[in-house]
């Protein structure tokens, strides 16, 4: 997406997997979404040594409200994300395709120069990783543009950001906007760039505020908003130690994960009691939060 990814996956993708067992994970993607998104599991990774560890899938595709795709994953898939685009016209040649998280290439990406452009809500994965655990997160470091959810079938924790944040988002952020004025985005103070200096800067964790230490959630203007309307996502670049924004479960599990974009109360029932009620989830557990090292 951009060159604030969050440090942590740059730490996953170097720390190699203990022993790889053979096993391919099956990912679902499920648009509940009243209306179309393009979808984008791009192939490159800002960190090469990530590996070539990827899903047989095309890289973009179409997604009509309520359809779902499902894919197996190699399970020690490193560095992989996901995120959905909004208002797309793939017959524009130049210049953005889609209103959030376009990328060069049309709908798919290009392999060299496709990585998107906030604002976008992304879900991360790292499978095997330090421990022998999968690493996942619904990250809004780079804004957001589009609920979602990531769900698993052996009662691990739901990383999430159900809320649309568009239509609430303080007009500092708030954006881009459709044909009709509805604010389908909202960005990051990094991203709309209120301080005036990405490259040296508290709401992009840049330059001397590059560290956990340097950047905490305080210096980052509306992390509050962020993370008080979605307390289970990343929240900014360092959010790890919230404990609720790197999700890990037991890799000996070998879980299957559902991303689910729109999980709605009112419109999906099922999805509402599935977000609340994962089966086998001890009631009140949370993960230990991740360490910077
Ligand atoms: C993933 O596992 C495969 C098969 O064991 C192996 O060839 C590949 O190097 C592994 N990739 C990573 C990133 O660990
Ligand atoms: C898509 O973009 C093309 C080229 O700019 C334009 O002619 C067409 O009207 C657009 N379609 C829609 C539905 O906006």
């Amino acid at each position: 997406m951009s060159p604030r990814t969050p440090a942590a996956l740059k730490r996953w993708a170097t720390v190699l997997a203990a022993v790889a067992a053979c096993e391919a994970r099956t990912f679902t993607v499920f648009n509940a979404c009243p209306f179309t998104i393009w979808c984008v599991r791009p192939l490159m990774f800002t960190d090469l040594t990530a590996g070539t560890a990827v899903p047989d899938f095309p890289t973009g595709w179409e997604a009509a409200p309520l359809s779902s795709v499902t894919f197996t994953a190699p399970d020690n898939w490193t560095a992989g994300r996901i995120w959905g685009r909004r208002d797309c016209n793939f017959s524009i040649t130049t210049g953005p395709t889609c209103l959030t998280g376009w990328c060069n290439g049309g709908l798919l990406c290009d392999p060299h120069t496709g990585t998107g452009v906030p604002p976008a809500t992304v879900a991360e994965w790292t499978l095997q990783g330090d421990g022998n655990r999968d690493f996942y997160d619904v990250s809004l470091v780079d804004g957001f543009d589009l609920p979602m959810a990531i769900t698993n079938n052996v009662g691990c924790s739901t990383a999430s950001c159900p809320v649309d944040l568009g239509p609430i988002c303080p007009s500092q952020i708030q954006g881009p906007f459709d044909s009709t004025g509805f604010p389908v985005g909202c960005k990051s103070a990094c991203f709309a760039n209120l301080d005036g200096d990405p490259t040296n800067s508290p709401n992009c964790c840049s330059g001397s505020f590059d560290t956990a230490a340097t950047c905490p959630s305080s210096g980052v203007e509306f992390y509050s908003f962020f993370k008080g309307n979605c307390p289970d996502a990343y929240g900014y670049a360092f959010d790890e130690s919230s404990g609720t924004a790197l999700w890990t479960c037991d890799s000996g599990l070998n879980a299957d994960y559902t991303l689910t974009f729109c999980p709605y109360v009112d419109v999906f029932p099922r999805t509402f009691i599935f977000l609340t009620r994962p089966s086998g989830r001890p009631t009140g557990r949370r993960p230990r939060p991740w360490r910077h090292r």
